[in-house]
């Protein structure tokens, strides 16, 4: 199975592919403003679930979405079609930092996504670049909540704390106008759906021959977790103005 496949599987009960819980991303949503008739970009939107969840509340709202992984684009045209929103979502599969789009937007999305762009300053040049006067960016990002072990730098990369990771936002010219830290009832919540998604996969297909190593995978993801990064690892999610200037 290719990371996609095992990312799906791992998904399946926690279809935001970050610690957060539902009325986080409803009140994040809330914030990032998109009123009817507005235009939304998800940057890095895995199955679009926070534009699925928009056009669910927004009945005249207007969403694309970029991400590189087939399994997860055809996923979110499938859920489009359920949710019947398919005529006002269009999916690219394609990098993010290589879409264009003639019409500007007034939510940019970007969460857990800032690789795409190879960290956070250039994906929110990206998101500038897509921003409509007057519109906001509702970004996801990883920091270090305390001091890192080896394990946990070599997963995640070089990582600021909190206090750079927001200083480092607003010195780039973009005013926090809401934000959310995921607590650690969120991100606890997050990494168990996600590994117990894969044991409870593994063991519903014994017969599957990729079930002893999705299991295998889940056993060695939570040590690395428990061990690793457990205690150093916080996300926190910004709705963001351009200061403009002033
Ligand atoms: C942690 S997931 C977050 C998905 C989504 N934003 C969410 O919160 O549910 C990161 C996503 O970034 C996508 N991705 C990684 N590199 C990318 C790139 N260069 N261009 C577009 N998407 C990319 C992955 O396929 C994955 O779906």
């Amino acid at each position: 199975m290719n990371h996609e496949q095992i990312s799906g599987i791992a998904h399946a009960d926690h279809p935001i592919k970050a610690p957060l819980d539902d009325e986080s991303v409803r009140r994040l949503l809330e914030h990032g403003a998109p009123r009817d008739g507005e235009r939304v970009l998800d940057l890095g939107c895995g199955t679009a679930e926070w534009l699925l969840r928009a056009l669910a509340t927004h009945p005249r709202l207007h969403a694309e979405g970029v991400d590189t992984s087939e399994v997860s684009v055809e996923q979110a045209r499938r859920s489009a079609g359920l949710l019947g929103v398919e005529d006002r979502l269009v999916v690219h599969q394609q990098k993010a930092s290589e879409f264009v789009s003639d019409q500007p937007f007034d939510l940019v999305v970007s969460v857990g996504a800032t690789h795409a762009f190879g960290g956070l300053l250039p994906t929110l040049a990206a998101a500038r670049e897509h921003l409509a006067p007057g519109g906001r960016v509702l970004l996801g990002e990883s920091f270090w909540d305390r001091e890192p072990s080896a394990e946990a730098v070599e997963i995640f990369g070089e990582l600021h704390d909190l206090a750079t990771t927001v200083d480092l936002i607003a010195a780039d010219g973009w005013a926090p106008v809401h934000a959310h830290v995921s607590t650690r009832a969120e991100l606890d919540a997050y990494e168990w759906s996600c590994l117990g998604s894969l044991a409870s996969w593994a063991l519903d297909h014994p017969a599957d021959p990729n079930a002893a190593e999705i299991l295998r995978t889940a056993h060695e993801r939570r040590a690395e977790w428990l061990r690793g990064y457990r205690d150093s690892f916080g996300f926190v999610s910004l709705v963001l103005r351009p200061t403009s200037g002033l």
